[in-house]
């Protein structure tokens, strides 16, 4: 008998530690001091042991956009950061609007084996806005694409959106928005606030994306379907969520570790590692998003994992591109922000990055409870180890990130696929034998 047997860690970090035998990619067995036979052992004293984390929003730029990130490369910072699923945004180029490409990304994805990587289907053809993609097509297609959205760009026509929304409905797929009313961030690069305007940046006003969630919510309520909220990131937000839920409207969040942990005063320097869409709102925003994920408001946490070339960054504020590196960064900013002011405690945390998740997208395999029978997707967190970002130690091609040199406690030791190992104590697994 081979397989797997991690000794020692906390489920959940509750209770005492105990042993989990993972046999055939599933949890054979836990209890205290399990006979390893001959599985491999994973010494995990002092670890808590989570469910494998689920992001619903990661850009891996493949196909088009090899120089700053890869399939295969994201997938590898996927594991390490202790995701076993990830959901790969459709603004590549060629855009995924067919199942030519969502069903390519998907078998890339499980070529690499790092990770699950679900394509996410666009809803307008190139992301344009005009027309409808061939949704249906996509989701019979190998990959069965169960999200769709126009990420990097806002689905702005409420009849397109309208449309959009009773279609999903008939499909069962779920519309992700990038609630961002156009007319609003014409040339807009900041926050709209009192930082932006002492620095001269052209505002993005928290309207843009409050104006979009309350009539998504409408919309949603219209056509009987479920709307989901990328990157929610002002305290208005916060509000229309708590409102549309209390009606009965099926309105889902993602906040995005970023927002949890910056605001707009990182801009003084004009440094574009900060510039991101939605950007860096102001400090009562961020502790407004914490208090809606700790309150279950806002659903789950999602990367919003967006690499850049380093000539795409490192220029002038107002012609960078917005978006930063999240993937392996992710559960220590949750961990500062979250666990440690204790807003959650790990349970929750199985909650936002995992459990969550995976409901909204009805992955039936993943953010599952860690117990015999279920499938062996698990992340063990070292919850004192202190670690230092560098962004040339991360695995993304792209190496730009505002989280350089700053130290977090928390850290992925190791991630766990279906019961083989694909990343442990920083190093991906290499492909060998059945892997
Ligand atoms: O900052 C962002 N970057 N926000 C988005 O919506 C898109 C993303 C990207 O693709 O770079
Ligand atoms: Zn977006």
């Amino acid at each position: 008998m081979s397989g797997l047997l991690i000794r020692g860690a906390r489920p959940y970090g509750e209770g005492e530690p105990v042993d989990v035998l993972i046999v055939d990619g599933e949890i054979r067995e836990i209890g205290a001091d399990l006979d390893a036979g001959d599985a491999e052992i994973v010494a995990a004293q002092g670890q808590v042991l989570l469910p494998g984390f689920v992001d619903l929003h990661t850009h891996l730029r493949e196909p088009g956009r090899e120089d700053t990130e890869t399939i295969e490369t994201g997938s590898a910072a996927a594991a390490l950061g202790g995701y076993t699923a990830v959901f790969a945004m459709a603004n590549t180029d060629p855009v995924a609007d067919s199942v030519v490409v969502t069903d390519h990304v998907f078998r890339r994805g499980r070529e690499v084996g790092l990770v699950d990587v679900h394509p996410v289907g666009a809803v307008t053809v190139g992301l344009r806005g005009e027309r409808l993609a061939e949704m249906g097509t996509m989701a019979a297609g190998e990959a069965g694409v169960r999200v769709f959205s126009d990420d990097g760009n806002c689905v702005a026509d409420p009849l397109i959106m309208r449309r959009a929304l009773e279609y999903a409905h008939s499909l069962g797929v779920l519309i992700a928005q990038h609630a961002e009313e156009p007319r609003l961030t014409v040339g807009a690069v900041a926050h709209e606030g009192p930082n932006a305007a002492r620095l001269g940046l052209a505002g993005w006003p928290r309207a843009a994306e409050e104006s979009i969630v309350a009539r998504d919510a409408l919309l949603a309520r219209d056509a009987g379907a479920r709307v989901h909220i990328c990157h929610a990131s002002t305290a208005g937000t916060v509000e229309l969520l708590k409102w549309a839920k209390a009606q009965g409207i099926a309105i889902t969040a993602e906040v995005t570790p970023h927002h949890l942990l910056l605001d707009d005063s990182r801009l003084a320097t004009y440094d574009a590692v900060n510039k991101v869409n939605p950007p860096l709102r102001e400090a009562s925003d961020a502790a407004a998003l914490r208090q809606a994920l700790a309150d279950g408001v806002i659903d789950c946490v999602a990367t919003d994992h967006a690499p850049h070339a380093e000539q795409d960054k490192c220029c002038e504020f107002a012609a960078a591109r917005p978006g930063m590196l999240g993937l392996e960064t992710a559960l220590a900013i949750v961990a500062q922000t979250m666990v440690a002011p204790g807003l959650l405690d790990w349970r929750g945390v199985a909650r936002v990055l995992s459990e969550n998740p995976a409901r909204i997208v009805g992955l039936d395999d993943q953010g599952r409870p860690i117990a015999v029978g279920e499938p062996a997707n698990l992340t063990l967190v070292d919850p004192d180890a202190e670690w230092t970002v560098r962004g040339r130690e991360l695995a993304s091609i792209a190496q730009n990130t505002p989280f350089e040199e700053m130290t977090f406690r928390a850290r992925v030791t190791a991630t766990v696929l279906r019961g083989r190992i694909t990343a442990r104590d920083g190093a991906v697994a290499v492909r060998a034998g059945g892997f």
